[in-house]
């Protein structure tokens, strides 16, 4: 079986951190590139943020810089969860990563291009900035690419608003042209990633292993933890981890083909990902919609991605 070549795109927060370390040395899958957003903070802040976490990890994936702003709206950030750095928390060290030269945008399409068609599956984990200004240059990409395996959405309510999630809120425009590529879209939505719930028995097992990666997500879960309980009254939902895990085991997941819309002018709805699970409009499915998820699955691949950072 060839392992997915995967390039991540991140809004480097504290569950970015968490799939990168997922993908950085998995078993199933193979890390050919990060690029960069601007989502949970601003992108010199995602940036350093990706930069760093590859850097104490020894991850040597190269890290492009991308749109530091959604297509039409100012950006949007969420640093009462997150943090003013983004990823509050962890000390790191010195960085020995450095951002290439090229442009996000100009590299995926450079990348799908220059690859047979269906060789990258891509990974966006926070606003689909990046995807869509290179789908709007290159519409090809939707063909090139094995798929689009994005954290964002809900069938159901939102985390930033009763309607949307933040992905997508933070860059509607950029949503809607992603699902209306033609691209084989799977949406990794709030209906599973708000089942798999980090707890502080959990967290406590996980920071205790003899890993360099073990500890580096301990002191940025506990962060995340602290501030999703105080802000959300609830426990951390591993969002962007499960983007990875669904690469890695999508027999994990339990998925209907459905139609996804995005509601762009709706004063209380915008942002809201329309999923038509019924197919009352009887329009084409443009997107492989996650509705379950095996936790136990997803729990055992995060350990055992943890421990595959020795000291
Ligand atoms: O709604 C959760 C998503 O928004 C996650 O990707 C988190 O990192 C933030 O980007
Ligand atoms: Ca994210």
């Amino acid at each position: 079986m060839v392992r997915p070549k995967v390039i991540l795109d991140v809004d480097t927060g504290h569950d970015d951190a968490a799939a990168i370390m997922m993908a950085g040395r998995s078993d199933a899958l193979d890390l050919a590139a990060i690029t960069v957003v601007s989502g949970n903070q601003s992108l010199d802040k995602t940036l350093r943020n990706t930069l760093n976490v590859c850097s104490e990890l020894g991850i040597d994936a190269p890290i492009y810089a991308g749109m530091d702003r959604p297509l039409i709206e100012a950006p949007r950030h969420a640093p009462r969860i997150h943090g003013e750095s983004g990823l509050d928390g962890p000390v790191f060290g010195p960085c020995s990563c450095v951002a290439e030269s090229a442009h996000a945008v100009d590299f995926l399409i450079k990348a799908a291009r220059s690859a047979q068609a269906g060789t990258y599956t891509l990974v966006p984990t926070g606003p689909l900035t990046n995807v869509a200004m290179a789908l709007r240059l290159a519409p090809d990409l939707a063909g090139r690419l094995a798929g689009i395996v994005l954290m964002g959405g809900s069938a159901g309510r939102g985390n930033v608003t009763p309607s949307a999630e933040f992905n997508i809120l933070a860059d509607p425009e950029a949503a809607a042209i992603v699902f209306s590529s033609g691209a084989r879209v799977t949406m990794i939505g709030l209906d599973v990633t708000t089942t798999l719930v980090l707890d502080d028995e959990r967290l406590a097992r996980y920071r205790s292993l003899p890993s360099r990666a073990a500890r580096l997500f301990g002191a940025s879960m506990e962060r995340y933890m602290a501030a999703c309980r105080a802000y959300l009254g609830e426990f951390p939902a591993m969002h962007d981890p499960a983007c990875v895990a669904y690469v890695s085991d999508p027999e994990a997941f339990g998925v209907a083909e459905c139609r996804v819309d995005v509601e762009l002018s709706g004063s209380l709805t915008r942002g809201r990902t329309v999923v038509d699970l019924a197919g009352v409009t009887r329009k084409a499915p443009n997107a492989r919609v996650a509705l379950t998820v095996d936790a136990a699955r997803f729990w055992a691949m995060l350990e055992s991605a943890l421990r595959r950072y020795p000291d």
